[in-house]
């Protein structure tokens, strides 16, 4: 269906299509929201209901998101259109788009602050403060009115200038070799940390299995971290997965992606908590819990003022192929819906979301009114995306495909028209349409009560 649109874009190999989906996936959501997700929600116990949801709910939520964006070729409103003509499914991709539109906003901030980060490791900003001082830096830092705005502001250039390059095969072939760096990076910052004096308590938070810590809450912060850290739940993989080739194996793609993500949050994990115990830091610190906790890693390692400008650029670099994809489902939209030029539409998202990220940021200084449900907009921004949208999203996609589409489509999808042959298809429809929505729906009412 659909392979009548030659001009539409696709990605260039297989291993292209990897990288561009793992660029969206490893981000901040890897090294600043698991690991202060983690901090908050009891360590081990966390750590575990995690790599639960993304074995059982997030692999299969992602191949269904490729599956559906693959048959329909299209953006996360036309996609449903095309699968159910005369539903109402469509609908749901405007809500995607508002949630991609939420994300980016308090995503532009935090990528604003690794900017910050950057310019503070190039200029020596770390060496011979004390945790506690670079703690109060960072507070100064994030609540202060203009500084953060100026990189947010930086951070929307940034991105808008590469979606309008055009350049999809320039991040792919950026991506090939900043993700391997990244992870080098995160190895060498995971070898220093453990071998701090006192290391062995953050190991401990970080793998000694508590269960009594399970509860409810706890269980929503992991699903809601698994499926905001794989990208999935609000069309972004939809989107991509309209640019992948026929050829693509997609279970195997979102298998390889899955892992690869989680391994970046393991590893950001183990860098960073035996450096929190070592250095007296509150492991539930929240938001600033990498930023204030690696910049005294990095004084500690020889080198380390080469190692902290190459981290925070990297972070810098991870979050910007991340926020691509972002603005990728919002430009898709709003070009292929309204028949708007890429530019335009470029043009359009990037002013909208520089007003609303501005609005984020300043929602931290002290005192703003820019709150809302007792909390600053930053803060519910980030709550109702992971917390609210996202397991939703993946609801609803599950329950799409798995319900309303018919079965031999999304066999010949998965199976390439009938070429890859495996029993995991059979699970894969199980969890579909059973499991997923269930555990889902499980984990809310169970929150609610
Ligand atoms: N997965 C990204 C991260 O972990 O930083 C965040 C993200 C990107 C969420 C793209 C959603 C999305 F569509």
């Amino acid at each position: 269906m659909k392979e009548n649109q030659p001009s539409r874009a696709r990605f260039g190999s297989k291993f292209g299509v990897v990288m561009a989906a793992v660029g969206s996936a490893v981000g901040l959501g890897n090294i600043w929201r698991f690991p202060y997700e983690l901090g908050m929600n009891g360590g081990f116990a966390f750590l575990l209901v995690y790599l639960l949801c993304v074995l059982a709910l997030g692999i299969p939520v992602m191949l269904a998101e490729l599956v559906i964006g693959r048959r329909s070729r299209s953006n996360v409103f036309g996609s449903f259109k095309v699968l159910s003509p005369n539903g109402k499914w469509h609908y749901l991709g405007v809500v995607y788009v508002v949630a991609a539109f939420i994300i980016s906003s308090f995503y532009f901030v935090v990528a604003g602050w690794s900017l910050e980060y950057v310019y503070q490791a190039v200029t020596d900003q770390f060496s011979n403060r004390s945790p506690l001082e670079l703690s109060q830096a960072f507070t100064d830092f994030s609540t202060d009115a203009l500084r953060p705005i100026f990189w947010t502001i930086v951070f929307v250039f940034l991105a808008a200038g590469v979606i309008l390059a055009g350049v999809r095969k320039g991040i792919e072939n950026i991506s090939k070799v900043l993700m391997p760096m990244l992870f080098v990076i995160i190895v060498v910052l995971c070898v220093r940390s453990v071998t701090l004096p006192n290391a062995t308590e953050g190991l401990k938070f970080l793998f000694y299995p508590d269960f009594s810590k399970i509860n409810s809450s706890v269980v929503l912060s992991a699903l809601g971290q698994a499926f905001f850290s794989l990208s999935i739940g609000m069309g972004c993989l939809i989107t991509y997965g309209s640019y992948i080739d026929k050829e693509n194996n997609l279970l195997g793609t979102s298998v390889e992606v899955s892992v690869l993500d989680t391994l970046v949050s393991v590893l950001a994990s183990v860098a960073i908590f035996p450096a929190v115990f070592s250095l007296g830091i509150n492991p539930a610190k929240g938001p600033e819990l990498v930023f204030i906790t690696l910049p005294n890693v990095f004084m500690q390692i020889p080198g380390g003022y080469v190692w902290s400008v190459l981290f925070f650029l990297l972070l810098a670099l991870a979050a910007l192929t991340s926020i691509i994809s972002l603005l990728e489902v919002i430009t898709a939209y709003v070009s292929e819906e309204f028949k708007i030029k890429r530019r335009t539409a470029v043009f359009m998202a990037s002013a909208l979301l520089m007003f609303s990220a501005t609005l984020c940021s300043l929602s931290l200084g002290e005192g703003s009114v820019l709150q809302l449900f007792g909390m600053p907009i930053f803060t519910l921004f980030d709550y109702v995306s992971a917390k609210i949208f996202m397991p939703l999203g993946g609801l609803f996609i599950a329950v799409f495909l798995g319900w309303f589409c018919s079965r031999k489509m999304v066999f010949d999808e998965l199976t390439n028209g009938g070429s890859l042959k495996t029993k995991a298809y059979d699970l894969f429809y199980f969890l579909l349409r059973y499991f997923v929505p269930i555990a889902i729906l499980m984990v809310f009412i169970n929150e609610l009560s």
